[in-house]
């Protein structure tokens, strides 16, 4: 075990420990990036939204054409031994299938006799500390080059990672991606923008990835009529909102009050965001943790 990976993992229908869970380097996840994954969030041993999460996972699998090597009953009760084995009460489940390793080396697809390979591995869950809250996070801008299927939760993150890597080197949390004058989604989140009072969500089309955090946050807008526009967002929209904010399973709802050095609105995070958040604390307190 290390201080990020509970042990055990689960690796192609055995737990064992993470030392001991190897896979082959022929593997079509490690040579062409061909694969899948999910991150779920953990509150007081309960997994959040699984069954939303599971079905997010099949419909990437289908997207890709790939066979879920295990039914939604199993992936439960692999989470289920994850969360009850790992030591921490607040948890991130991540799982990953791969198209499996073959004995040569073919961009097409392996022969079906090549089983995938599936993995899973408990973390501790760190939300964002009240300090880094408080003062929001600074983001920059970058071109979206991700391909067009930015639906599906693949473990092809290249572009993502770079985008990514171009923020922290400028010491920025994230890189919101800009696509023919659109404002997509985060390099590892999705987007939401306030202006004058209206909570503005870009739509789940193909070249977004659809949150789980991003539903309950519509859900939540809409429960305490807080005013809703799902709609493109313009590059110029962006820049000129009241309040941005990134939300993400891992990092739940967080204002991002600098874009590419400038402020937005006055630079701090704004009374919607901070509603937002109070919101969706207490939806997780009072109906996540208690399942
Ligand atoms: N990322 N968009 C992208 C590109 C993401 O990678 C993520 C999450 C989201 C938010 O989805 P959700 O609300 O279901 O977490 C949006 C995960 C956390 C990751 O890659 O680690």
């Amino acid at each position: 075990m290390t201080a990020y990976v509970a042990d055990p993992v689960y690796l192609n229908g055995r737990f064992l420990p993470l030392a001991e869970a190897g896979i082959s380097p022929l593997d079509r996840g490690f040579l062409y990036g061909d694969g899948v994954y999910e991150v779920i969030p953990v509150y007081s041993r309960r997994a959040f939204r699984i069954d939303e999460h599971l079905q997010r996972l099949q419909a990437t699998l289908d997207g890709i054409q790939m066979a879920n090597p295990l039914s939604a009953e199993a992936w439960q009760a692999v989470v289920l031994k994850l969360i009850e084995t790992a030591p921490w009460d607040d948890q991130s489940i991540y799982l990953q299938v791969t198209r499996g390793a073959d004995d040569k080396r073919d961009h097409a697809f392996p022969p079906a006799s090549v089983p995938p390979t599936a993995f899973a591995f408990s973390s501790p869950l760190v939300t964002t500390p009240a300090a880094v809250r408080a003062k929001g996070v600074a983001a920059i801008t970058v071109p979206d080059l991700r391909w067009s299927r930015c639906d599906l939760k693949v473990v092809s993150l290249l572009a993502n990672v770079l985008a990514r890597q171009q923020a922290v080197a400028q010491g920025c949390a994230e890189a919101l991606l800009i696509r023919d004058g659109l404002m997509k989604e985060g390099a590892a989140s999705n987007i939401f923008i306030v202006k004058d009072g209206v909570l503005i969500a870009p739509p789940k089309t193909h070249l977004m990835l659809p949150g789980i955090t991003y539903d309950v946050i519509l859900e939540l807008a809409t429960a305490h009529q807080q005013p809703l526009a799902v709609r493109e967002i313009t590059e110029t929209e962006l820049r000129a909102a009241d309040e941005v904010w990134m939300t993400s399973s891992t990092k739940e709802i967080l204002a991002i009050t600098t874009l590419d050095g400038n402020p937005i609105g006055n630079g701090r995070p704004g009374p919607y965001g901070e509603q937002m958040w109070q919101w969706y604390q207490d939806f997780k307190n009072t109906v996540m943790r208690k399942g």
